[in-house]
């Protein structure tokens, strides 16, 4: 059966790009919906930075038509602010809103956004009940388990939330104290999802990095669909693979060196004309490892390609490696 967020329609079990700072831009939203991605998000977004009209932060709320369907994500501590960058949010024409109650990183959690809601549940639904009301748009969240190990409170918040309008949830299996450390367990995501009061998708997040994993924790954990972030760095094919092994049963061909070449390019091209020249290539850097990983002796060519800021000889670079490596299996 077709999942349905409102109106729109992500078909049977949909695959979800993570929002992730600093990775999520339209240039790698490009290339992975290139790879069949259902549902995209932006970086998060700061509400306090919108209402400033910080550059930065308005910068993030580009999204474009063939990135459709495409979800904003806001974060903020004040529910008045957060209810204005909903509506400057959604003047920028996306499917859909998310609210971040998931970050733990110390500037956020501690300013008392992301992730810190999850200590104080009331302020996460008026903030929340307020997001849905400031939007003719679908409202989601993204969230964890709870703040630490003794208050692991998503049942609670699944149903409460639901209760004052968010279309889906999506649930990295951690707590906020976990951070990214130890294994991500979905055990409390498949009890949300059994809740016969929870009738909005749940999708289940953290640590998927395979078809097997993927087609394991489905059957297992009965979501939705699910959040792919990591694993999808340098890596887009990861979406195609996972719907090919779903669909068949087979492994798909890993990509070819050609095909990594050739969506790095793509990337760079993207983010030049996304960032500019200087900041698109100099922002691309952080990919290339991502791209060429498990290529042997690859080190010589990945610090050519970080010295680099000119965009002719970076692609010379890139077709060295084309050649060089042709044959390798990765
Ligand atoms: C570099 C990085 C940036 C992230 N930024 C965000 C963010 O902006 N908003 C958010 O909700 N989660 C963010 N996350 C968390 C991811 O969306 C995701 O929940 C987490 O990485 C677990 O999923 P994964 O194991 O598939 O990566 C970030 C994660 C990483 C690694």
């Amino acid at each position: 059966m077709a999942v349905k967020i409102g109106n729109i329609d992500l078909g049977e079990f949909p695959l979800l790009l993570a929002p992730m700072e600093d990775v999520s831009d339209p240039p790698f939203r490009y290339v992975c919906k290139q790879s069949g991605v259902d549902l995209m998000y932006t970086e998060f977004v700061s509400s306090e930075g919108l209402i400033r009209d910080a550059a930065k932060s308005r910068q993030k709320l580009d999204v474009f038509e063939y990135e459709r369907p495409i979800g904003i994500q806001i974060f903020g501590s004040d529910i008045d602010h957060m209810r204005e960058a909903t509506e400057i949010a959604s003047q920028a024409g996306p499917d859909l809103i998310d609210i971040n109650y998931g970050c733990p990183v110390k500037n956020v959690a501690c300013r008392g956004a992301g992730s810190a809601l999850l200590q104080d549940i009331d302020k996460m639904v008026s903030m929340t009940a307020a997001v849905v009301k400031a939007t003719h748009l679908p409202v989601t969240v993204k969230t964890r388990l709870g703040w630490d190990d003794n208050t692991k409170n998503i049942y609670e918040v699944a149903e409460r939330l639901q209760d004052v309008g968010i279309q889906a949830l999506s649930i990295h299996g951690r707590t906020r104290a976990q951070m990214y450390k130890g294994e991500a367990d979905w055990t409390l995501i498949k009890e949300v999802k059994k809740n016969p009061r929870i009738k909005i998708p749940v999708f289940g997040n953290g640590d998927v990095d395979s078809p097997v994993k993927a087609a394991n924790w489905r059957l297992e954990y009965e979501v939705d669909g699910i959040m792919i972030g990591r694993a999808a760095i340098g890596y887009p094919w990861i979406f195609r693979e996972v719907k090919h092994f779903f669909k068949t049963g087979q492994f798909l061909e890993g990509p070819t060196i050609d095909e990594r070449v050739d969506i790095c390019h793509t990337h760079l091209i993207k983010s030049v004309e996304w960032k500019g020249p200087k900041t698109g290539i100099f922002e691309m850097r952080r990919h290339y490892a991502n791209y060429f990983k498990g290529i042997p002796n690859f080190k010589e060519y990945r610090m050519k390609l970080v010295g680099l800021d000119n965009m002719a000889a970076i692609e010379d670079v890139l077709n060295d490696i084309r050649n060089k490596f042709d044959t390798v299996l990765v």
